[in-house]
């Protein structure tokens, strides 16, 4: 059998001048010749940088990569392509998710490479890779540089993030006083590696591996475990042999791998985050998604995972029990997964999962008695968000699923953060908070501001949840009741823009409805006196106002959806 002729080829084959030019500048790193005579060049797509904290150790992890690829007999080759920090960036890392995309796209196309692992780890360096990535359609395999280690605050474990929001409320109502708060600061960060609760890293590092792109238990070894490092081994050697197999992105990022990790999103308690992820992942491969996928195939899953902000434990306790193959274990035998979804290790789902076994049934609870019983993502829809909105019940309080409510309305969080603070505000346990203007076009960029926090006034009576809603997203390790992503955006011009102080808003999250309790007709006229918010900056932000989709169908650019190959661009000189 002839070997297939790697892409890489169409730069270093042959004697001509361009591709001595090509092998020549190469050389400059002291590289073998035989590294260019035709076998599969590994591109491993780096986010290490150290403004992105969750990733700073990501470079150690590439030398792991490359043993392996070296081992099974490939070149690889480390880029670094734009890192997104989530705790650092601003005004939010979302922002930059389709920019950062953009980067790894045209970095693989227009390089010599015939295979990609990409290299990811704090939120938004996931889809912006894999959307990438998709795009132009090589064989590729995701490696996450794992959690942190449990915080650990005056003998306590704490969840990072999830710490945050609920010190931050503490000291607010006057229970925690601001030096512990602050010494809490360093202990909540003890290791290398991303958010160590199921926020949006853990959950979209979940989801990769759900989705079968990249090897089984990527999701919950720590960062610093060594279990880590063999993963990063074995991902270089496999990365190779799918290219010589010509095992492409697009023949795992199937429609049945989005079914799984929708179902097992549900099961881990998992991040809103990932509803916009993996919509603009799949728009980017061309697999037809939908916003009520969600609901539909992910609304009778339990939530079994036991983990903050949803539960009790964090993501260590998650890996020694077992990690997500326990969980998609449990979940294809109760027919909740479709365990012949292929994967990058070559085997079916049901293939990588059928070992796994639960060594703590406490954290990974059974699917009779898990911790919520309807987990998942909520897709709610009514007058005030035709085109829908989210919640994640597992992290709402039960009582308020069912409500209506006084608005109570921020225009825009500067004004929340004007107007919360004081003690004459109209507003009490039973209002219904809205916050508007932080959708995609109107922070811009979707900020996770929608887990707003309470009143001061009625955090200090002991009231600690309350109706919230906003086209905004929420941090993966917060928590309560709050509906997210209202679509359309009020910049958009969506209804969220027409609310006014005082209207009753229901919420009724059984029958997934949203309503604002106001007539027709009352709502054509405010919407024909409603003006447009400012006009669109320049530079970037202009860019990115001008061609951002609504949160419902995944907040990409109009132009970036779709697959665009990895074609061989024409020589360069
Ligand atoms: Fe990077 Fe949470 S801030 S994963």
């Amino acid at each position: 059998m002839t070997a297939k002729r790697m892409r890489s080829q169409a730069w270093f084959g042959g004697d001509g001048k361009n591709a001595i030019m090509h092998r020549s500048w190469m050389k400059n790193q002291g590289m073998a010749p035989d590294a260019f005579d035709g076998r599969p060049v590994i591109g491993i797509c780096n986010t290490w940088s150290e403004l992105t904290p969750c990733n700073a150790h990501l470079r150690d992890l590439a030398e792991r990569v490359k043993r392996g690829v070296y081992e099974a007999g490939g070149f690889p080759v480390e880029f670094p392509v734009m890192s997104l920090g989530e705790s650092n960036l601003r005004p939010t890392a979302m922002l930059y998710r389709n920019l950062a995309s953009m980067d790894v796209e045209e970095s693989i196309r227009g390089n010599p490479i015939d295979g990609v692992v990409l290299l990811v780890g704090c939120d938004k360096t996931t889809p912006s890779l894999l959307m990438g990535a998709a795009s132009c359609d090589l064989p590729t395999i995701v490696l996450s540089g794992g959690p942190m280690l449990n915080g650990r605050v005056r003998g306590k474990a704490v969840g990072s993030g999830t710490a945050i929001w609920h010190f931050s409320e503490e000291v607010k109502a006057g229970r925690m006083s601001l030096k512990d708060f602050m010494d809490a600061e360093a202990g909540m960060a003890r290791s290398a590696g991303s958010c160590m609760t199921m926020g949006t890293a853990s959950t979209m590092a979940s989801m990769v591996e759900a989705l079968g792109v990249a090897l089984p238990e990527n999701a919950a070894l720590p960062a610093v475990d060594a279990r880590r490092s063999v993963l990063a081994q074995l991902t270089g050697r496999r990365i190779v042999e799918m290219v010589r197999e010509d095992q492409r992105l697009s023949s795992i990022l199937v429609p049945v791998a989005f079914r799984n990790a929708i179902r097992v999103n549900g099961a881990i308690g998992g991040s809103t985050n990932a509803v916009l992820h993996l919509l603009a992942i799949a728009g980017r491969i061309g697999v037809a998604l939908t916003l009520d996928d969600w609901d539909a195939l992910g609304r009778d899953v339990p939530t079994i995972v036991d983990l903050q902000p949803s539960g009790r434990f964090l993501m260590e306790e998650f890996c020694y029990a077992g990690g997500l193959p326990v969980v998609m274990k449990a979940l294809a035998e109760a027919g909740l997964l479709e365990g012949d979804a292929p994967s990058v290790t070559g085997r079916t789902v049901w293939e990588n999962v059928r070992g796994a076994e639960n060594l703590d049934p406490e954290v990974i609870r059974s699917l009779s008695a898990p911790l919520t019983e309807q987990g998942g993502i909520a897709v709610l829809r009514g007058n005030l968000a035709p085109d829908g909105a989210v919640i994640k019940p597992s992290a709402a309080r039960p009582s308020l699923m069912q409500h209506r409510g006084r608005a109570v309305v921020f225009d825009t969080i500067n004004d929340y953060h004007r107007r919360i603070h004081d003690p004459d505000l109209d507003i009490d346990e039973n209002s219904v908070m809205v916050l508007r203007n932080c959708g995609p076009r109107g922070y811009p960029g979707m900020a996770e501001v929608g887990n707003m926090g309470l009143p001061p006034k009625l955090l200090a009576r002991g009231i600690t949840d309350m109706v919230r809603i906003s086209d905004a997203r929420m941090s993966g390790t917060a928590y309560g009741t709050v509906v997210l992503h209202v679509a359309p955006e009020a910049a958009a011009g969506g209804p969220l823009a027409l609310v006014r102080e005082g209207d009753m808003i229901t919420l009724d999250v059984p029958a997934r409805r949203l309503t604002l309790d106001v007539s027709d007709a009352e709502l054509a006229r405010r919407r024909a006196e409603w003006q447009s918010p400012a006009p669109p900056a320049s530079g970037y932000q202009g860019l990115y106002i001008k061609h951002v989709l609504q949160a419902d169908q995944g907040a990409d650019f109009d132009f970036l959806v779709g697959c665009r190959g990895a074609g061989i661009p024409a020589q360069s000189h």
